[in-house]
């Protein structure tokens, strides 16, 4: 059996990855995987489980063990807004983990090694279970190195912030102010940057956008017509 195609999606938070995978996926019959939202899955969880962004070294074994743990279900809700939701051990949290406080959690839990491990193995599954695009920061380079496409989306900070914050505010959860919020994402680049594993890095094969001064519309085109033109390079086996 060939392996089904995958679109590899990186970049650092804010640069329209997700919605741009999203509308890629719809447009050409792509399944949409966003492994960021299984590392906020787990600092969901690890939040319940009674730890604080502060953690030590001496938390990583229990941390990992939550992330070895989850059961991890992406489903279509019709009548919800996303309709695809995270499901983590059966409970639905999608509404709850994009939160600044979720992504500054994500992110740290995101450098223990045994979270990365548990999570790898998962993230490929879902892609290889049909032509997937999938969206995080090291899909090109960890995850799918050897993807047949593979983008890495910049944007300036004060752009991201930007984004970020009528994101929120779009969520009526807009209680960050846009310097608090451009700190963040510079303390998230950091650490995503330089972590020792898999840390967020451009794979050399992949093509980078810079989409600060970018409309959505024309990033998915852009997109679209390069996955398109290696799509039809591809033996007909491998298109999808
Ligand atoms: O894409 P996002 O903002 O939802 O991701 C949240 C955090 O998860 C991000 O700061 C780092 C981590 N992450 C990762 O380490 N690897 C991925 N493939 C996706 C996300």
């Amino acid at each position: 059996m060939s392996t089904p195609f995958v679109v590899a999606v990186d970049g650092p938070a804010g640069t329209g990855k997700s919605s741009a995978t999203k509308r890629i996926a719809d447009l050409l019959n792509l399944i949409h995987v966003d492994t960021g939202a299984l590392y906020r899955g787990v600092a969901y969880l690890c939040f319940e489980a009674g730890f604080t962004a502060d953690f030590d070294e001496s938390d990583h074994a229990a941390i990992s063990k939550i992330a070895e743990k989850t059961k991890f279900e992406f489903k279509r809700v019709k009548d919800r807004n996303p309709k695809n939701r995270l499901f983590v051990n059966g409970k639905d949290v999608t509404s709850m983990i994009r939160t600044p406080e979720m992504s500054m959690m994500a992110s740290r839990i995101s450098a223990i090694p045994g979270v990365r491990s548990a999570l790898k193995g998962l993230q490929r599954t879902l892609g290889l279970q049909a032509p997937s695009i999938l969206e995080g920061r090291d899909i090109g380079t960890v995850i799918f190195p050897d993807a047949p496409i593979k983008f890495f989306l910049t944007a300036s900070i004060d752009e991201r912030a930007k984004r970020r914050l009528a994101e929120l505010e779009a969520q009526d959860s807009d209680t960050i102010s846009f310097e608090e919020l451009k700190e963040q994402i510079r303390i998230r680049d950091e650490g995503d940057s330089n972590r020792a594993i898999a840390p967020l890095k451009k794979a050399p094969d992949a093509i980078e956008i810079d989409t600060t001064s970018y409309t959505l519309d024309q990033v998915v085109k852009l997109m679209a017509e390069q996955i398109r033109t290696v799509q039809g390079q591809l033996p007909k086996k491998d298109q999808g």
